[in-house]
């Protein structure tokens, strides 16, 4: 057993190879015996505000590759890229003018490539966001669309009808968008007149692609090549349940479930669109194409629906290889609930032999200090404004963070993290309103306050704004103000403080990545009391190093002694108000706070050897 416990966030190699630290053990080799994404940690990189590296304000690809050493040291295995194409940037990139390029505000192309390769040295995967449901009224498509008229062959890769009533004033159904306003918008035709309504789910500026379209289909099978084909490992696929349409276009009732009776909500025709692209990510993983890139290629959807069983369809073998766990990331910080989640999400993935995944946070809600920091812990899209209206306590909201970080990193499967949860940034609510950015604060008329709050750049040294964020010579301030408070959470601060947030996620991922255990089977419940979650993860094999006669002994380049480290790890974290005893162990490998004489206290989570 080990000697000592690892305190949280004691100091690790700071280099940017992985290879110097990596685990040479024998369970090193049950690791790489998976595919890289079954239980990576992917940090989503949201390029705007990340780094910048020209200096205007704005995060940037050379900004990126700056920072590279930073996310080498931090232990991720991916990352996951926020839209980075050409795009008037009516929501933030979500608008997409051109699928093959870059925009220039964040680089080019050979920027992108130079970053794929450079990340690659790093033994880091690259992930890009896809967003096929709809793209940008700048895309040539809609020019296109918009020249050739009603009936036309261009007009068809889109939503074009006809309004309702004697001059065609009305919207052709009752659709709204998910950004607030009605989802159709009247254009003016050629001639000047008044002319036909496209659709768009979410912005004006982002018309909805007709799926029914072989050219559609076709475009964005070649899109998938194209990126492939560059050495991108994987595809976060936006908004994925929403593609296929009812091609009547019928009223929707607002209490009509997603499914196949509604008619843009997890159709079943959707299943056809991503198992052709999963079989293009095969061919690119098999090596079909050559040997670009790492090796396997993986599809991830963002599919929020309510009904587990219709979530498993989009995953499995003929599918997609994961979906993001959102009711993992909307649960209060509760005991119960968040075992139920993690039971349900279990239970799901386990006969599709698809692997879990654990967000806390992303780029679309609030961020976890801020969450976890109110009375009510709980996140919905829908009742942010509410949620903002709550008042927000920092250092509780930090430490169950902590916890929370401690809790996902130790469940079976992949997880992600947002870019500058490691730091502990809060939420920023009190953006002034003209600095606002969201097009979801516009089109609600201020009602809702939208994701500005998540996306403020972040702080990577000195004491004043911009934080490093941008160079000295910077010509612009970031393209959002960052809180002066956060000068003791910049990257600079924060590694130099042994128990910051930042030290504890770097000594959390390189434990995870280290210790056997949680290359292993799934969790096992433990007894615990009232409010507390205790669950067991057991090394592959079961039976430890005697199983498999490891003929190494001794300590590993990590100081964790090899023997050991196929013993089973014990993740407790209390959710109580009160402290508990911990339970027996044979060592503690990373506790996300101080304990307290054998107490395990509020809101912490402790990572334990468990005595066999
Ligand atoms: C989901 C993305 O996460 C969000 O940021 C975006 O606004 C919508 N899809 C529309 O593309």
């Amino acid at each position: 057993m080990p000697s000592a416990p690892a305190p949280s966030g004691s100091p690790r190699p700071d280099s940017g190879s992985p290879d110097s630290w990596w685990p040479r053990a024998w369970w090193a080799r049950a690791w790489w015996a998976r595919a890289w994404w079954e239980r990576a940690a992917i940090y989503q990189l949201y390029v705007r505000s990340f780094a910048d590296g020209d200096g205007d304000g704005i995060g940037d690809l050379a900004g990126v590759r700056a920072h590279l050493p930073y996310l080498a040291a931090l232990g991720i295995d991916a990352i996951w890229f926020n839209p980075w194409y050409p795009s008037p940037m009516a929501d933030a990139g979500y608008d997409i003018a051109d699928y093959r390029s870059i925009d220039p505000v964040f680089g080019t192309l050979a920027d992108a490539d130079a970053l794929i390769a450079e990340a690659h040295a790093h033994g880091i995967r690259i992930i890009i966001d896809v967003v096929p449901n709809h793209g940008s009224d700048r895309h040539p498509w809609f020019a296109a669309a918009l020249a050739a008229g009603p009936g036309s062959a261009e007009r068809s890769r889109f939503w074009f009808r006809p309004g309702r009533g004697a001059d065609g004033s009305q919207p052709p159904n009752n659709w709204q968008s998910i950004f607030g306003g009605p989802a159709w918008t009247r254009v003016t035709e050629a001639d000047g007149s008044p002319g036909e309504w496209y659709l768009h789910l979410f912005t004006p500026e982002q018309p909805d692609f007709n799926w029914g379209s072989p050219d559609v289909r076709h475009e964005f099978e070649d899109v998938l090549r194209f990126w492939f084909g560059r050495g991108v490992d994987g595809i976060r696929i936006d908004s994925a349940a929403l593609l296929c349409k009812d091609a009547a276009l019928p009223d929707v009732a607002s209490t009509e479930p997603p499914g196949p009776a509604h008619p843009y909500s997890d159709r079943d025709e959707v299943h056809e669109v991503y198992q052709s692209w999963r079989a293009i990510a095969d061919e690119y993983s098999t090596g079909k194409h050559g040997t670009g890139g790492l090796g396997d290629r993986m599809l991830i959807g963002e599919v929020w629906l309510p009904d587990a069983a219709r979530l498993a369809r989009y995953v499995g073998p003929g599918e997609l290889h994961t979906v993001f766990n959102f009711p993992y990331l909307d649960c209060p910080w509760d005991a119960a609930g968040l075992r139920r989640v993690i039971d349900e999400t279990l239970a799901l993935n386990a006969p599709l032999g698809v692997p879990a995944t654990w967000v806390l946070s992303n780029h679309d809600v609030d961020r976890v200090v801020s969450r976890y920091g109110r009375a009510d812990t709980a996140f919905s899209l829908e009742r942010r404004p509410y949620f903002h209206s709550l008042p927000v306590d920092l250092a509780l909201g930090t430490r169950r963070a902590r916890a929370a970080a401690l809790l996902t990193m130790a469940l079976p499967g992949s997880v992600y993290i947002y870019q500058g949860e490691e730091l502990g940034l809060w939420e920023v609510q009190d953006i002034p309103d003209e600095l606002r950015q969201d097009p979801i604060w516009t089109r609600t008329g201020g009602a809702d306050p939208g994701r500005d709050g998540s996306r403020v750049p972040l702080p990577w040294s000195g004491t004043e704004p911009p934080f490093g964020f941008s160079p000295a010579s910077a010509s612009a301030e970031p393209w959002l103000p960052q809180p002066k408070d956060w000068r003791d959470l910049t990257v600079a601060a924060e590694a130099a403080t042994p128990d910051s947030m930042l030290r504890l996620y770097r000594e959390a991922l390189r434990v995870r990545r280290a210790e056997p255990a949680f290359a292993g089977t799934p969790l096992t419940w433990c007894e615990a009391p009232e409010g507390v979650l205790a669950f067991d993860r057991l090394a592959e094999g079961g039976e430890g190093p005697g199983a498999d006669g490891p003929e190494e002994s001794g300590h590993d380049a990590d100081g964790i002694d090899v023997n050991e480290a196929a013993a089973t790890v014990r993740c407790v974290a209390n959710l109580s108000a009160v402290s508990v005893p911990l339970p027996p162990h044979a060592g503690i490998l990373l506790a996300s706070g101080p304990l307290d004489d054998g107490l395990l206290p509020p809101d912490t989570t402790a990572w334990l050897y468990a005595t066999r």
